[in-house]
């Protein structure tokens, strides 16, 4: 593992190794202290950045520290959280069920036919023989791969894996059994899969998010695929930021290159385009029932709530019906911004994917805040994105636009960003090195295809 990846994983390691040998003797020490996450905004009370007060209902204007602004820092890229069939449902069901039904884990009292049916919907829309639901993304992917993989295995992990992939993979393996390959780049993934073969004792498992939800880029899963047939691997795709989102009639970032059939596992949460709660991994059936018994996260852990159940389903035919129309409405609103921001001189990458990342021109977080902090204060909430959740020396301001947007909202954004660039007289380059790190070593041509891709 580099250090990225350590810092990611492990954040408390940085002052671990700090502090030295100096011993901690009450596990309630550290709390006191400026480390961490955060620490300094932790010991401040904080409300602003790390934890914003938000208690409107989410959409694209909410109001922030006294102020309607538009909202760019929520995942609702079709605009289903604030559709009325919707709540009528979760209402109705909620009215039927409670929130207590089902009660009891799936292997013990908590599967029912609504439960079956949302698992083959969800296989069916992924051309996969079988899926299995979860409570919530983040323990999908613990369970699955958990449940996949035993200790001689070993995982090769993209290095801009979401945090849920690289704490799944700290816990299914140890030391030299976790490899780390450069973002989005096949020369360092192969040279891995290479690597592990001569002290191979078992099976190799690619990890990877399909659409990377900080950056908006894609994995090359098609070069991917081929890598992982060579050297005789099994391939799992995140694609908690695609499903939906990207791909004919949304099926996500595999299908998008056309490699669904050879992604071994793919996985997604209804967190972002489904604006709701619980995940999934589609596979072949046997996989998909080796995981029903032994993804720990899931087998020990009561099962999906009715209302979330009877909401995805829905959620799924509406995305039949129209989602066409809401992805051609957010696709509408992601040009307009991206376009804007570009033509004004703020580096925005081409991605495949609706988010507009805009990378700044300090990773300094008091930079950040400061930019993040007069844009908000003109109504435009915008979260700024920094280490350790992006490689050290770069961030950026991740932007969702969604089909619930209106170009009233996009004009009032540039102009705010047109006003930042003006008041702090910012010189917009981003060192290429950074661009480098984050879009892979072929970022100038990918950027191009996948603007060829998204259309
Ligand atoms: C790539 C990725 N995987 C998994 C998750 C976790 O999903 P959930 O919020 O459903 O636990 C997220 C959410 O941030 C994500 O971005």
């Amino acid at each position: 593992m580099d250090a990225f990846s350590v810092a990611t994983s492990d954040p408390a390691s940085a002052e671990r190794q700090a502090r030295g040998s100096e011993a901690r003797f009450d596990i309630f020490d550290k709390c006191s202290t400026a480390e961490g996450n955060f620490g300094p905004q932790r010991q401040s009370g904080d409300t602003y950045f790390t934890r914003p007060l938000l208690d409107d209902k989410p959409g694209p204007r909410m109001h922030f520290d006294g102020r309607e602004c538009v909202m760019w820092s929520v995942n609702d890229y079709l605009g289903f959280a604030g559709d009325p069939e919707l709540r009528r449902i979760a209402a109705a069901t909620a009215a039927e069920w409670g929130a207590s039904g089902p009660m009891g884990s799936r292997m013990m009292s908590g599967t029912t036919t609504p439960h079956l049916d949302l698992e083959r919907s969800l296989a069916d829309l992924c051309g996969k023989p079988d899926s299995v639901l979860f409570n919530y993304g983040y323990l999908g992917v613990l369970g699955t791969i958990q449940a996949l993989t035993e200790p001689d295995d070993i995982l090769v992990m993209d290095k801009m894996s979401h945090a849920c992939i690289v704490d799944a993979a700290r816990m299914s393996a140890t030391g030299r059994n976790l490899r780390v390959f450069r973002h989005n780049d096949l020369a360092s993934l192969e040279r891995l899969l290479k690597s592990v073969q001569t002290r191979r004792k078992g099976g190799v498992l690619i990890l990877t998010e399909g659409i990377f939800g900080m950056t908006g880029d894609c994995a090359p899963l098609d070069g991917i695929v081929e890598l992982k047939e060579k050297y005789n691997a099994r391939l799992f795709v995140d694609d908690a930021h695609g499903f939906g989102v990207v791909g004919p009639d949304g099926r996500g970032a595999s299908a998008l290159h056309g490699v669904m059939d050879k992604t071994d596992i793919y996985f997604s949460t209804f967190a972002k385009a489904f604006a709701s709660i619980g995940g999934f991994s589609a596979s072949e059936h046997s996989v998909v029932e080796w995981i029903k018994y032994n993804a720990r996260s899931q087998v020990f852990a009561k099962s999906l709530p009715m209302i979330f159940v009877k909401t995805a389903q829905r959620t799924l035919e509406l995305m039949a019906t129209d989602g066409d129309e809401r992805r051609r409405r957010m696709w509408h609103m992601s040009r307009l911004l991206a376009e804007g921001l570009r033509s004004m001189g703020f580096e925005v990458q081409h991605v495949p994917s609706p988010v507009v990342p805009v990378l700044l021109p300090s990773a300094r977080v008091v930079d950040c805040m400061t930019w993040s902090r007069y844009l908000r204060q003109r109504g435009i909430f915008v979260s700024p994105v920094v280490y350790p959740v992006v490689p050290r020396g770069m961030a950026l301001f991740r932007m969702i636009p969604t089909a619930s947007h209106t170009e009233a909202d996009v004009e009032e954004t540039l102009a705010g960003f047109r006003a930042l660039r003006d008041e702090f007289s910012l010189d917009l380059a981003v060192d290429p090195q950074v661009v480098r790190t984050v879009y892979g070593p072929d970022a100038a041509t990918i950027g191009q295809d996948y603007a060829r891709m998204a259309g």
